[in-house]
């Protein structure tokens, strides 16, 4: 049997506007994730503490999270790829933390510009500081169904680097189709193995929609017990670090499908088809949530 609840962790100020050519101002990313908070979400991904010169559009982090209107119990989270990403998520008061790997080593390399190895040895810092602080801590695992740069991904790799992430003492470990290449029963495969290595209540799947498998996925994930998925509004998104990767798979969308299987999110659906209305119209293109368009144009 499916889950009864799941988690929705909404992912769209982040990892749908950092690859954004145009610079987004603060403001709207600010109005965007008020929205967002609205509409009922228990995790916004808010802000990427990451170098300015890899990611210019996530430079305004900090006055992202000075100025939101926070919901007492959502939890605001932050990317941090070193203890200076660290310090300014702890000033900038996030709620968690994310060190973000790879279970491939090519695209540790082109991402964070270190080894597999290196990275978790630089995650250690972050992950003491976050316990010390009193803040959660999540670990992100990039192309876990395969990679842009070396192919095929074995699942030993994904395995071991779950281990890592839960030696490092996360809280909560996330399963990335970072360039949206699996299939329902890959994915099950990949779930299965994680859920050996990292208790099934803490794994979470973040599906980009390249080719067009994410909500199926995501169904297929369900059935392995999994409770916890990242989206993004309107469907925003891509990675500056995997060519041709498009955006998160779409929120509505993921809603939809959970009214429709009875799993409650306790998030409004209509208000987050309004915030995904509201940040098309200031990017100025249709957004590409199909429940979204749908639902806006009745
Ligand atoms: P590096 O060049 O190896 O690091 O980058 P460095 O320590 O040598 O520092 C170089 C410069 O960056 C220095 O500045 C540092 O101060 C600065 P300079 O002296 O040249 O003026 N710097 C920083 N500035 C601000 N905040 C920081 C920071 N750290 C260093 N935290 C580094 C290593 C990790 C920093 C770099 O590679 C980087 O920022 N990468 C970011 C990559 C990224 O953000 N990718 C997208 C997010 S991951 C993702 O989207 C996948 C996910 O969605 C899951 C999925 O779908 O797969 C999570
Ligand atoms: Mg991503």
């Amino acid at each position: 049997s499916l889950p009864k609840q799941v988690k929705i962790v909404e992912v769209g100020p982040r990892d749908g506007l950092q690859n954004e050519k145009e610079t987004i101002s603060a403001a709207v990313k600010i109005e965007l994730v008020d929205r967002l908070t609205l509409a009922g979400f228990a995790n916004i991904e808010a802000a990427s503490f990451v170098s300015p010169k890899w990611v210019p559009q996530m430079a305004t982090s900090a006055e992202v999270m000075q100025k939101i209107a926070r919901r007492p119990g959502t939890i605001y989270s932050a990317l941090t790829p070193n203890m200076q990403g660290f310090d300014a998520a702890l000033a900038a008061q996030a709620d968690e933390v994310v060190i973000f790997g790879s279970a491939s080593e090519a695209f540790s390399q082109k991402n964070i510009n270190c080894s597999i190895a290196e990275s978790i040895a630089r995650f250690e810092g972050v992950a003491k500081a976050a316990k010390e602080h009193g803040l959660r801590l999540r670990g992100s695992i990039s192309c876990a169904f395969g990679c842009p740069y070396q192919g095929d991904v074995p699942l030993d790799a994904v395995a071991d680097v779950v281990k890592r992430m839960r030696d490092l003492g996360c809280d909560e470990i996330d399963i990335a189709d970072t360039i949206g290449v699996a299939t329902p029963r890959k994915t099950q495969a990949v779930m299965e193995r994680a859920i050996q290595a990292f208790h099934v209540g803490g794994l979470s799947g973040h599906f980009h929609d390249t080719y067009g498998q994410a909500l199926a996925n995501i169904y297929a994930s369900l059935e392995t017990g999994i409770a916890i998925y990242h989206s993004s509004v309107s469907g925003l998104g891509g990675c500056p670090y995997a060519k041709g990767a498009t955006g998160n798979v779409a929120t509505e969308d993921v809603l939809y499908l959970m009214q429709g299987l009875g799993i409650a999110t306790g998030i409004d659906l209509d208000l987050v088809v309004d915030a995904g209305q509201f940040i098309s119209q200031q990017l100025g293109r249709k957004g590409s949530s199909r429940a979204g368009n749908a639902i806006a144009a009745k």
